[in-house]
């Protein structure tokens, strides 16, 4: 049995204090897009533009949390959790982007949702930016163009100013990467421009930028906040020991991890990803004037927190070479969620030696960790998802070990406390411990919830 795994694997318990609880995002699960003076993100035009999503799905709706919060909330208090991750819907403060004054509508129900979580003992860890920019910014230019930092800074002024007296624990951003990446090379999410590595590179350091630039925002409206970044950190692997894989990984490892690592905590960019980019004619020399000299330091500035987010590995192959002039694949790939992502815990442990010895890092915090499965309710309305349990206890196993090895981690979010909207896929991949009826709108807790509301109340061992 997955539960007693844990305990038999390893009798400790987590560290006294430790954080335990389930992330959600605003886009994915509030629904109400137009309601209240909300105006309309990139996620709410990319989702109503035809073939962008799966089924065309889109989140008008989601699991319509901005009306039924509170059944949400009495959930989480039935889990047990101590904290709980949520991020702020952009527009609903500032409908464009641009405005001077924020929309209070949209501050106040952001007041409410901390003062119940309050009350209930829940600490709020707010995301202020889980990827949905207003479309009246993108107009702009987007994340490319570095003006928009000031609507960025704008916007981060107002939330600390108006919750920072009760939230203490701030993410400026969640998973640059893919905002940088999935919109600008693979053009998957929005603005939806594949290979464009000039904006990509723009993106990335804007966003960091204004990063560093909220951390005395934030800081000046509440005096004891800790304020952080959320990482989607991949390990990857050369497929083969050949030089090609070797080589391709590399680049993997410096676009995905080292590209906002370094500059977070080394106070520099890969310069190995900066030449192969010149190399390869992907980017001229100009398009790095855009980091002007004192941002890295900027940049750099103290951070209270690390979030890390994973999922999975990544297999690095070399597709451009020939097939016969490459080594035969020599790792294999292990069992896979429906999402198709590999479940791979102990690199989960492997990344997190890794960060803590190459970056001093002072604390971690994984925001997120979870899976896809579709598995619904039987005729009993139970749902046994065995799978996820065997997935959260794996991981919760790997991070333990590496707490053990001296990883100063000091909490775990399960994503996702809902089914809801899972981007491009739609509502096609399920990550909730609590199942949702996307018609009825009916949320029932999963098998995998009362685990964890166990193991909770276990502290883990
Ligand atoms: C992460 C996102 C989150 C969710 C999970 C499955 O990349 O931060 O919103 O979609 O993946």
């Amino acid at each position: 049995m997955a539960e007693k795994c844990l305990a038999m694997k390893d009798g400790k318990k987590f560290p006294e204090n430790f954080i335990w609880g389930t992330a959600t995002s605003s886009y994915q699960i509030e629904g109400a897009f137009d309601v209240d003076g909300k105006g309309l993100s990139v996620w709410d035009t990319h989702s109503h533009t035809m073939g962008k999503i799966k089924n065309q799905d889109n989140g008008d709706r989601a699991c319509n949390h901005y009306f039924l919060w509170k059944e949400d909330f009495k959930l989480l208090k039935d889990l047990g959790v101590n904290a709980y991750r949520f991020s702020t819907s952009w527009t609903r403060i500032f409908p464009r982007g641009t405005e001077t004054k924020p929309n209070m509508l949209g501050l106040d129900f952001y007041s409410r949702i901390v003062d119940s979580l309050l009350e209930n003992d829940i600490s709020p860890f707010l995301t202020i930016n889980h990827w949905d920019i207003p479309q009246g910014i993108e107009d702009l230019g987007g994340w490319p163009n570095r003006n928009v930092i000031d609507h960025y800074l704008h916007y981060a002024y107002w939330l600390s100013k108006h919750l920072g007296d009760r939230v203490k624990n701030w993410i400026t951003h969640n998973e640059p990467w893919c905002i940088s990446y999935k919109g600008y090379i693979e053009g998957e999410f929005p603005p939806g421009i594949k290979n464009n590595w000039t904006k990509s590179i723009a993106t990335t350091h804007h966003l960091l930028l204004s990063h560093g630039m909220a951390i005395p925002e934030i800081k000046s409206n509440s005096l004891s906040a800790n304020v952080g970044i959320t990482l989607n950190l991949t390990p990857g692997i050369p497929a083969s020991s050949s030089e090609y894989d070797i080589d391709e990984c590399a680049k993997f490892d410096g676009v995905f991890n080292r590209m906002y690592l370094d500059p977070l905590y080394k106070k520099s960019y890969p310069q190995d990803i900066f030449d192969w980019l010149l190399k390869d004619n992907l980017i001229k020399k100009s398009d790095l004037e855009i980091i002007f000299d004192n941002d890295l330091k900027t940049i750099s500035t103290e951070t209270d927190f690390l979030g890390v987010n994973y999922y999975s590995r990544a297999i690095v192959r070399n597709k451009k070479v020939p097939k016969e002039k490459n080594l035969p694949v020599e790792i294999k790939t292990g069992n896979k969620t429906d999402f198709g992502w590999e479940i791979h815990p102990d690199s989960f442990y492997k990344l997190l030696i890794r960060i803590k010895n190459d970056y001093s890092l002072k604390k971690i915090y994984i925001t997120e960790n979870g899976c896809s499965y579709k598995i619904g309710p039987d005729k009993n309305k139970i749902i046994n998802d065995n799978k996820r349990i065997e997935y959260h206890n794996t991981h919760l196993l790997s991070l333990k070990k590496a707490i053990d090895s001296g990883v100063p981690c000091e909490g775990y979010f399960a994503w996702s406390l809902l089914d809801n909207f899972e981007w491009c896929e739609g509502f096609g991949q399920r990550f909730g411990l609590v199942w949702v009826d996307f018609d009825s709108l009916e949320r029932i807790p999963k098998n995998s919830f009362f685990w964890y509301r166990d193991l909770i109340l276990r502290n883990g061992g």
